[in-house]
């Protein structure tokens, strides 16, 4: 993994110099020679470089590369995590650079913050899943091995550099668990995973079969009965404020291993893309992996089921009524609308049991959300002005936006069932708002909550900067925003 060093010593003569630059900014720098300012500044010219955020300009000098990179008028934290990750393609084919930290007119960050925002880009742009690969060749890999950030206190800057190194580490840790295929990684191999979070001072309970039914998580094991694969259920805990002894928040995930639709089964096309269905569970224990490693000091709960949807003899029928935990009837008029009964049971027990009174829960939860927002927010719905607005607030500082969508009554009658006390689909209509009006049933008064729908931001496409094809882990960087300013 690419290494990234914090220096204020003498920088060896093979690295790549690297300076940022704002839009129309003069072009000065104490990284290059007066030659090489003069070569820098005549190619910035015969390209028409002025600085506009994404555009680079390359050089190459007598003492070895030189990159200028653009950064836009006013560039912020996340235009510069943005050129950390642009900076992964620049420098595939170099083994070092280094990126000269100097004040960038029209930015209102720090050096250090410069330095670590940049860095940031670099770490979890450089992400990749290659595990799967045999005959790839060694050319194909990068051969970038270290960034250095030119800095004057390199001590300080290193040391304030743990909280992004540990959201760095949580969202490539995320990234992972959902590239990974079904058949690896199922609900037991899952729970495993999370068990060894265990060396970072976090709390895990794996609950199995006998003890799901003992507890009667009876909508989570109705979605599981169709598949050969056991559930389970992860219930991790960070107890980093020792002073308080309740729970500053209660994180829920959507762990579906595999969603196949059940009997409802799904079209084949596209199917495969539901390996990704526990995107959100990766999340919140990825959450909750970052606030140990940033030993943050608040108490934080997480819950996640972990559950494979699948058709067989023994799979839940169209039209089966269940007894939920809560003691809920809901009539299962549609078993690919799984995620919900999932997460029903994970609300009430961790409320019942742990006395949460703010709760969010992630989830890729509907198409119709999906549709709505596409690949540029993810939908919010929650029973609590303040709460939602800080978390759509935390999503515009991390690039993870997040859209609020409606539920009322109106909503909430629509999954009224005529045999029992509601059912798991609504109608054709508004099914990201209906979804939620189910979650809110299972959601005590007196707890504020918020559900995140991110069943179209959980993959990214194309690729950008941040973020290679494949899934995007979005969650765990709004989600730390957040938390850490509660
Ligand atoms: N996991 C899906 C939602 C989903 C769809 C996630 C596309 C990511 C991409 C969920 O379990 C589901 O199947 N939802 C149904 C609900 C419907 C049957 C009421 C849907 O949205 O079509
Ligand atoms: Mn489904
Ligand atoms: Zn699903």
């Amino acid at each position: 993994m690419l290494e990234i060093v914090f220096s204020d010593g003498k920088i060896g003569p093979k690295a790549v110099k690297i300076i940022g630059v704002s839009e129309n900014a003069k072009l000065t720098s104490e990284a290059l020679t007066a030659e090489e300012l003069k070569l820098v500044k005549k190619a910035v010219a015969q390209a028409g470089f002025y600085g506009k955020k994404g555009s680079f300009v390359e050089v190459f000098g007598s003492s070895g590369k030189i990159i200028v990179a653009g950064l836009g008028e006013k560039p912020d934290a996340l235009a510069l995590q943005n050129l950390g990750g642009a900076l992964v393609k620049k420098l595939f084919k170099d083994c070092v650079a280094c990126y000269y930290v100097e004040e960038i007119k029209g930015c209102k960050l720090s050096l250090e913050e410069i330095a670590h925002n940049i860095a940031f880009g670099l770490m979890i742009g450089s992400y990749r899943f290659d595990k799967y690969f045999t005959k790839k060749k060694q050319e194909e890999y990068p051969s970038l091995e270290q960034v250095i950030f030119k800095v004057r206190n390199p001590a300080d800057v290193s040391d304030n550099f743990k909280d992004f190194a540990a959201l760095s580490n949580a969202v490539r840790y995320a990234r992972d668990l959902c590239n990974e295929p079904s058949n690896y990684l199922t609900p037991e191999v899952f729970a495993d995973d999370i068990k060894r979070l265990e060396y970072l001072d976090l709390d895990v309970e794996i609950l199995g079969q006998k003890e799901l039914e003992e507890k009667e998580f009876n909508m989570l094991l109705s979605v599981a009965q169709g598949s050969s694969k056991e559930p389970r259920v992860a219930i991790i805990k960070w107890h980093g404020n020792p002073d308080f002894d309740g729970w500053d928040c209660g994180l829920v995930g959507k762990g579906v291993t595999f969603d196949s639709g059940g009997i409802s089964i799904k079209p084949a096309n596209g199917m495969w893309d539901m390996k990704g269905d526990m995107t959100g569970a990766a999340v919140v224990v990825s959450s909750l992996k970052a606030l140990a490693l940033q030993k943050a000091p608040l108490n934080v709960i997480g819950i996640v089921g972990l559950v494979e949807n699948m058709p067989s003899g023994t799979a839940t029928r169209p039209g089966d009524i269940v007894s939920s935990m809560s003691g809920q009837t809901v009539e299962i008029l549609n078993t690919d609308a799984e995620g919900r009964l999932v997460l029903g049971d994970c609300l009430w027990y961790v409320q019942e049991n742990f006395g949460v009174s703010r709760l969010i829960d992630v989830a890729t939860l509907t198409g119709a959300t999906m549709r709505a927002l596409g690949s540029e927010y993810a939908g919010i719905f929650s029973n609590d002005d303040k709460m939602a607005d800080a978390l759509i607030k935390a999503g515009e500082q991390t690039g993870e936006k997040l859209w609020r969508l409606p539920m009322n009554d109106a909503y909430n009658k629509m999954i009224d069932s005529d045999i029992a006390d509601m059912k798991n689909i609504g109608g054709a209509n508004a099914g990201g708002s209906t979804a939620a009006c189910f979650l809110g049933r299972f959601v005590k008064k007196d707890c504020a909550w918020s559900h995140l729908d991110i069943a179209g931001v959980d993959k990214e496409e194309k690729g950008t900067p941040l973020c290679p094809k494949g899934a995007t882990a979005f969650g765990v960087r709004v989600l730390n925003k957040y938390l850490r300013t509660l």
